[in-house]
């Protein structure tokens, strides 16, 4: 069969990345696509992507500044790993052309976005997938597979505390910016994945927001040039060109409590902004013992703390004699009963990106599932706003009022600059 003729729209630090993943696919013999466009405003970032993809996939694509000038590629998928900021009119362009997408996260900058892009795809009947990477670990796959045998007997609590980060820039400015995706939304969206993936839908949340600190320091401008958040090493050219100081204008850090559909409760802690000691929990209380999962992507080992006993090996596995990666994952992190796997980071990120297209691939051509959809996507990215609306509210929210909108003082800002109001 051909192969899919696509195009990567957005070329700076994601769109390097999702050039790698792409290419690990094809190292794999697993790629279903031709890379024949990468499409970038910033002429210089998607000349870079190119100049990547002739050296890693053996062929340069075609470089164009503009969805338009795609059209004449004949692409039948994009992949959007712009800014947030225009994701939407990226997307729902690319859908109304008839392109399938897959949409790095946040689907949307806002609730009322991300909306936009759902409908536009159901409009269009075309695929809109969001690269939801942290779930497609192949230890949160385990953890699930644990919690969803009874392992633990009926989940009650989760904890997910992560501090650090204190007024350093966390990869970019924009990052910092309320109108261009927050920390909160950037990071926080993953985390609002996990807890849905893990104990089901959310429904409703009470939290507690701050922006600690206003100003932050990019130390990649100075002299010495070191970086403090590099992910995979593709961000440093960029960042020396960035403010070496600059005002932050989101929040930075998020106290909540979360509610979920099945009576469980999450406590919540994301801060960006610890100066003292730094903190990565992430636990799962239940009614017959508790899982203690390990930081997204790092390979590292569950541990299943039950019966007064502590498991932290491959005899996890016995208690899920049914669980099997999926098969392009179980090929690139060669297995598919895996307790742990140990690969530097722009490994396991570059595996995880392929995984991504995997699936994309096999919804294009054969119709296969998509587990991050539209509909999904805007939870999560609900529920980030959930936390910074509620504590603006000064009250719980829940997650209908936020996905429908009827509560959005917070990102009304936003979306009047975005056109959306
Ligand atoms: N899943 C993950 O682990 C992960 C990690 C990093 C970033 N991301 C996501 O990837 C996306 C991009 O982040 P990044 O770190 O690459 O940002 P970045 O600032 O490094 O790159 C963004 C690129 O998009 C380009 N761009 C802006 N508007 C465009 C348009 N209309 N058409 C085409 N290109 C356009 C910019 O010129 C820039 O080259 C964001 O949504 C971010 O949240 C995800």
């Amino acid at each position: 069969m051909d192969k899919i003729p696509l195009a990567i729209v957005g070329c700076g630090g994601m769109g390097h990345r999702h050039l790698y993943g792409l290419a690990e696919l094809q190292n794999a013999g697993l790629s279903p696509f031709d890379l024949v466009g990468a499409c970038d405003p910033v002429r210089a970032n998607a000349e870079s992507l190119a100049d990547d993809a002739e050296e890693r996939l053996g062929k340069r694509p075609q470089v164009v500044e503009s969805l338009e000038e795609l059209e004449a590629l004949g692409v039948v998928a994009v992949d959007v790993t712009t800014t947030p900021r225009y994701h939407h009119t990226v997307a729902e362009e690319a859908l109304e052309r008839g392109w399938h997408a897959m949409v790095e996260k946040p689907v949307g900058l806002t609730v009322r976005a991300s909306n936009r892009i759902r409908q536009a795809a159901e409009r269009s009947g075309r695929i809109l997938s969001v690269a939801e990477n942290y779930r497609r670990d192949p230890m949160n796959r385990l953890g699930k597979a644990l919690l969803d045998a009874g392992v633990i007997g009926a989940p009650r609590l989760m904890i997910h505390n992560t501090i650090g980060g204190g007024s350093h820039m966390t990869i970019s400015v924009w990052r910092h910016q309320k109108n261009e995706s927050g920390v909160l939304l950037d990071v926080g969206v993953h985390f609002a994945d996990i807890l849905e993936f893990y104990l089901g839908p959310v429904h409703s949340v009470y939290a507690q927001s701050r922006l600690h600190e206003p100003i932050r320091y990019n130390p990649a401008a100075g002299p010495a040039g070191q970086s403090s958040s590099n992910p995979a090493g593709v961000y440093g050219k960029w960042q020396k060109q960035m403010p070496a100081e600059f005002e932050a204008t989101a929040e930075d850090a998020s106290y909540a409590t979360v509610l979920f559909e099945s009576g469980a409760v999450a406590q919540y802690i994301e801060d960006h902004a610890g100066h003292g000691q730094g903190m990565w929990t992430r636990q799962i209380h239940g009614s017959e013992g508790s899982l203690e999962l390990p930081s997204d992507r790092s390979g590292q080992l569950i541990t299943l703390h039950k019966d007064g006993e502590s498991i932290c090996d491959a005899s996890l596995l016995d208690l899920v004699p049914d669980f099997h990666l999926e098969p392009v994952t179980a090929a690139l992190f060669g297995g598919g009963r895996l307790w742990g796997y140990q690969f530097p980071f722009p490994e396991t990120d570059r595996k995880l990106l392929a995984v991504e297209y995997g699936e994309l691939g096999l919804a294009i051509e054969d119709g296969g599932p998509i587990e991050v959809d539209a509909t999904q996507g805007t939870r999560s990215v609900a529920l980030s706003y959930a936390m910074l609306e509620s504590s603006q509210a000064g009250r719980a929210l829940t997650m209908e009022e936020v996905l429908a909108e009827k509560v959005n003082a917070y990102q009304s800002e936003i979306d009047q600059e975005l056109g959306l109001a």
